[in-house]
């Protein structure tokens, strides 16, 4: 799918995204992820900003997406929380920002979306600050036999519409990537995975 469908496709959905923000959907893996973040952060395809509400209310977000709809919304989010935030309109994918730029770095429910989610790690690995720390609330294949088997069969059709990859192997993308992991947790049959990194430097010389 082009890029520019895709981008039509989330300013579409930008309203369900702000009405999940609103209930305070998977309130309490949010909070347990981003309560941690502190600093400059950035978070990458902030959506609706669902994650404004949790955040320290000392960090300074630097807040990325493609969708104008949903970053017009996250806007709102982010003053309602009273979080110092920038908004940038950009795709995720070719994103630069100079090496170790960031003190956290932030993705809920974004490496579904990516055509290259390993490359996508790597830009995180480069942006965050030796020593800062990698935060990802992520949905993928499910350990059970019968979900991940659903799973596959109804991606192709859940792609065309939601325009979200449902078979991304979490633990596979980061095992390919650089980052180094410190913590995993799991929950609904595994299809949800909170995972603690941080960059590993020496590991881009390689
Ligand atoms: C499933 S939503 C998640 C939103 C938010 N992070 C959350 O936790 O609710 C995916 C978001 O990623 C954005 N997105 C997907 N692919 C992107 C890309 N390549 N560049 C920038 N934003 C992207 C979409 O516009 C959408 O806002």
């Amino acid at each position: 799918m082009s890029k520019e469908k895709l981008i039509r496709k989330f300013d579409k959905q930008s309203n369900i995204y702000e009405m999940r923000r609103k209930k305070q959907s998977e309130r309490r893996w949010r909070s347990t992820l981003l309560g941690s973040a502190k600093g400059k952060v950035l978070e990458i395809a902030v959506g609706a900003g669902a994650n404004f509400n949790f955040y320290p209310k000392d960090v300074e977000v630097t807040a990325v997406d493609f969708s104008s709809e949903m970053l017009s919304k996250a806007k709102v989010s982010a003053a309602e929380s009273g979080i110092r935030a920038t908004f940038m309109q950009s795709d995720i994918e070719s994103l630069s920002f100079p090496e170790n730029s960031f003190d956290t770095i932030v993705s809920t429910l974004s490496f579904c979306g990516y055509d290259n989610p390993v490359q996508v790690l790597e830009s995180l690995n480069s942006f965050c600050k030796p020593g800062g720390q990698i935060l990802l609330m992520e949905h993928g294949l499910s350990s059970n036999r019968w979900i991940n088997r659903t799973q596959k069969l109804i991606e192709p059709m859940f792609n065309r519409l939601v325009g979200c990859h449902l078979d991304r192997d979490i633990m596979d993308i980061l095992a390919k990537s650089k980052v180094s992991i410190h913590r995993v947790e799991r929950y609904l049959y595994n299809t949800i995975h909170l995972v603690w990194a941080s960059p590993n430097k020496n590991s881009i010389l390689d």
